[in-house]
């Protein structure tokens, strides 16, 4: 059992992503704005969250909307003005509220400056900003690697340049090519960028693909077994993830916590075990919070949850773990129908730090956005879909384009929205957002939820995860019934308990020592 002895704000907090396309719009274009979070930020504040990590803001040529930078040291005009975005950092931190920016160093756009420069020409001086190489004699590829979600060549991670005559690296997209990080300079302009954010105040960074910064320095062909694996990104070992990455994390931490309080959270590969993930912490000197996607794939299973959880909380001993069961990626959580609110109260109830997806407090729909009206270029491969349905714009009320903006959006708005919305939750003391609202209050007002540790209930029936969370004078008891079936749980009898909250949010106070859960139902239970 673990416990950190200090906790500073983003141990302690939760942490709301927004898709700022996709939140709300005060300019009447369709696309969300920085006026529009400034906008709402009351009800943010109301809600119970610490912090917000914005998805990429920066100009952009939105081909990967937003994860194509073509500047990254300004704000998109879709979005706003620098002027909008201190006047939300101003705003949000009159309310105690962080914010986290999204910074996206492994790749810039094909549009961005620097490339147009280092492809003009192989002598520029920006030629070496990039990863450029000749070909093999052949004329293929210099090496066997792949990119993580091919466009126009879907397979190689290398793009051949007619003009220049040469292939240039780009892990995720051809028109996102990656940066090259043995660049001296190349690390400066970014550190610089870093700085430039941090000058406004912001209070931390989420760093999109950061295990792709380093590549083989010897550009070595990943083995024959590996180039067919089906899972082939998970065998790769060559073309990222190199031992170098880890000083480069380090050298941006030292840019970062250069200032104080501030937060580096990295977006690491969706599968690796539980010591991987630990090596990204570099005893103190890594990333604060390597994402833990750990449970987004799993099903609501009590067994499979608690083996995930128990072997991650075990390998990172005193490090923070963080969860994430919904992003702009992957399908939201209402996934989970009837085990959504469970998922919920697990969520906000395991030790660490939990990133909540806009809409997902409302308990959003993953729309089936029509082929005419979808808008990412990506199949991602895990879903087999677009990742559309799961950023369309956030429910406000049930007006037309469901408050959301004025005129039509650029993503459609679920059908559902005039149920589904956060004036329509608000007078219904049931709803999902009540249940988001009663968690996030209960977490932010009981040291053991938000600081204690962490230590799973043995002897349980094979449909029921239960844990304690423990921290000096406060202790608190999660039992979560993953079953349809009603299950009886007998309380330690050395103390009397009592509700805190239900996911049914029909009961609380005293319970009976034997205590019956209801079909999908999960408590949250403190002595009394
Ligand atoms: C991961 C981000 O989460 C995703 O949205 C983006 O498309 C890729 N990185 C490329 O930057």
């Amino acid at each position: 059992m673990t416990q950190p002895n200090e906790s500073t704000w983003w141990q302690r907090g939760t942490v709301y992503q927004i898709y700022p396309r996709s939140f709300k719009d005060t300019t009447g274009d369709g696309v969300g704005d920085l006026r529009g979070i400034t906008e709402k930020l009351e009800y943010l504040e109301w809600l119970g969250v610490d912090a917000l990590w914005l998805s990429p803001i920066f100009p952009s040529p939105m081909r990967d909307f937003g994860y194509d930078v073509s500047d990254y040291k300004g704000v998109d005009p879709l979005f706003g003005t620098l002027e909008d975005f201190n006047d939300l950092i101003r705003e949000a931190h009159a309310r105690d509220l962080k914010i986290i920016l999204d910074f996206v160093p492994n790749h810039s756009s094909d549009e961005h400056p620097w490339f147009v420069e280092s492809r003009s020409s192989k002598d520029n001086p920006k030629r070496d900003w990039y990863i450029w190489h000749d070909a093999k004699e052949d004329g293929s590829p210099p090496t066997n690697w792949r990119s993580v979600n091919g466009l126009e060549t879907p397979g190689s991670i290398w793009n051949w340049d007619e003009a220049t005559q040469q292939y240039y690296l780009a892990s995720f997209s051809p028109f996102q090519p990656d940066l090259n990080w043995r660049n001296e300079e190349v690390k400066e302009a970014l550190a610089d960028a870093l700085r430039f954010w941090l000058e406004r105040g912001v209070d931390g960074f989420r760093i999109d693909m950061i295990d792709f910064l380093s590549k083989d320095a010897e550009l070595r062909d990943e083995p024959p077994e590996t180039a067919q694996a089906d899972d082939y990104l998970a065998a790769a070992t060559y073309q990222m993830n190199r031992p170098e990455t880890h000083d480069y994390i380090r050298e941006m931490r030292r840019t970062v916590h250069d200032y104080p309080e501030r937060v580096m959270v990295g977006e690491v590969l969706y599968f690796l075990s539980p010591e991987q993930l630990n090596a990204f912490y570099g005893d103190g000197s890594g990333l604060d919070l390597p994402f833990h996607f750990g449970l987004m794939f799993l099903p609501l299973d009590a067994k499979a949850l608690r083996t995930k959880i128990d072997a991650y909380e075990a390998a990172l001993g005193d490090n923070q773990p963080n969860y994430n069961l919904a992003n702009h990626d992957m399908p939201r959580l209402s996934r989970h129908g009837a085990g959504s609110r469970l998922a919920a109260m697990l969520l906000l109830t395991l030790r660490g730090t939990p990133f909540l997806y806009y809409g997902d407090e409302l308990n959003m729909a993953n729309v089936d956005v029509p082929p005419e009206k979808q808008q990412d270029p990506f199949v991602i491969y895990e879903i087999g879909m677009t990742r559309d349905g799961m950023r369309t714009p956030m429910q406000w009320d049930s007006e037309r384009y469901a408050g959301f903006s004025n005129v039509e959006p650029w993503l459609p708005v679920a059908e559902d929205y005039e149920r589904i919305n956060v004036e329509a939750e608000k007078q219904d003391k049931t709803s999902m957002l009540w249940l988001y609202k009663g968690l996030l209050e209960l977490r932010r007002a009981t040291p053991a939820l938000h600081i204690g540790s962490y230590g799973p209930l043995d002897e349980t029936p094979d449909t029921l995860f239960g844990y304690w969370r423990e921290s000096e004078g406060s202790r608190a008891l999660v039992l979560l019934n993953f079953s349809a079936e009603e299950q009886e749980v007998t309380l330690p009898a050395e103390e009397a308990w009592s509700v805190a909250l239900s996911t049914l949010l029909d009961r609380n106070g005293k319970a009976e020592q034997t205590l019956r859960l209801r079909p999908f139902e999960g408590v949250i239970l403190q002595p009394t």
